[in-house]
């Protein structure tokens, strides 16, 4: 399999970064996780106008221009035929000739994109939904910027799992964010809740286009701070992200949400989301214009 690197299409294994990179060093860099299906990049648009604003807010110029990042996920996902893929590309501020804090004057980004393939979801855990538990938000004030740097995010994942759930909700003062890797809805009474976008959540394109899909719909939907306490008074509990796309939340702290099972609202964006990803499916292979 050829990744890209730097201008190079090459094996992953002879894919090398100096050891000086900043990206090594720092973790002075930001990323996208793009799915593509039948060969098209989905929503492709926004995650390169995410990717800009957070090259934007990290004092980095953008390497390439949108065009060439197509041409780029194009070339990536030919070989690869139809079968499901995320591609996952990582823009570092690149390796200097010493370790400096400050940001050097002049210094080449690294630029690096991958295709593997995407797993479809487990029915039996679409079917049983999510395991969450809630945690204190200890992430930095800049959640917005889809940075490399996920520590925080890592250590809530893990102990998520250690505690035998699937994924972590996050709160911050009083209020859930979002998960250690995906965005947070709530139902309640019939009305599609999420928080409103800020520095302290990432902007997901999925949330988007769930907010998008409810609304074409006619589901009632509405940006709202939502305090940890309304989690237990849900009527259902989503998150979202381009890998898991929208997965019911059943158990959220050892106890059930509700009945404990995914719920109709669910049942309903999941089909949207679903036919969304099939209408992208069917479009012809060799077209460019392969966005949604
Ligand atoms: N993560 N919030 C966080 C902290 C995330 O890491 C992600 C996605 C999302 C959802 O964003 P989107 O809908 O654009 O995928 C929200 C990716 C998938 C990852 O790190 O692998």
């Amino acid at each position: 399999m050829d990744v890209y690197l730097n201008g190079r299409y090459l094996p992953l294994d002879r894919a090398c970064v100096p050891v000086l990179d900043r990206g090594f060093l720092f973790g002075d860099g930001v990323y996208e996780v793009i799915p593509a299906y039948g060969g098209h990049p989905f929503r492709v648009d926004a995650h390169l106008e995410r990717l800009e604003n957070s090259l934007r807010a990290i004092r980095m110029p953008f390497p390439l221009t949108r065009s060439e990042w197509r041409r780029i996920f194009h070339r990536l996902l030919s070989p690869l035929g139809a079968a499901d893929q995320q591609i996952y590309l990582q823009v570092t501020r690149g390796a200097y000739e010493k370790r400096l804090h400050a940001l050097p004057e002049r210094v080449e980004p690294t630029v690096f994109v991958m295709a593997q393939p995407l797993a479809e979801r487990d029915p039996r855990l679409v079917a049983r939904g999510l395991s969450v538990i809630t945690l204190e938000d200890i992430r930095w004030q800049r959640c917005d910027i889809k940075a490399i740097t996920l520590l925080a995010n890592i250590l809530a994942q893990q102990q998520a799992r250690d505690a035998g759930a699937d994924e972590a909700l996050l709160v911050r003062e009083g209020r859930v964010t979002e998960g250690t890797a995906s965005n947070f809805f709530l139902v309640r009474d019939g009305r599609i809740l999420t928080p409103p976008k800020s520095a302290h959540l990432l902007p997901g394109i999925t949330r988007d286009l769930v907010m998008e899909l409810a609304r074409e719909a006619g589901l009632p939907c509405e940006e709202r701070e939502i305090a940890a306490e309304a989690l237990a008074e849900a009527d259902e509990i989503w998150v979202t992200s381009s890998t898991k796309e929208v997965m019911p939340v059943t158990r959220l702290d050892g106890r059930p949400v509700a009945n404990g099972r995914p719920g109709p609202m669910w049942r309903e964006m999941d089909a949207l989301y679903q036919r969304c990803k099939a209408r992208l499916r069917a479009r012809d292979r060799s077209s460019e214009a392969c966005d949604e």
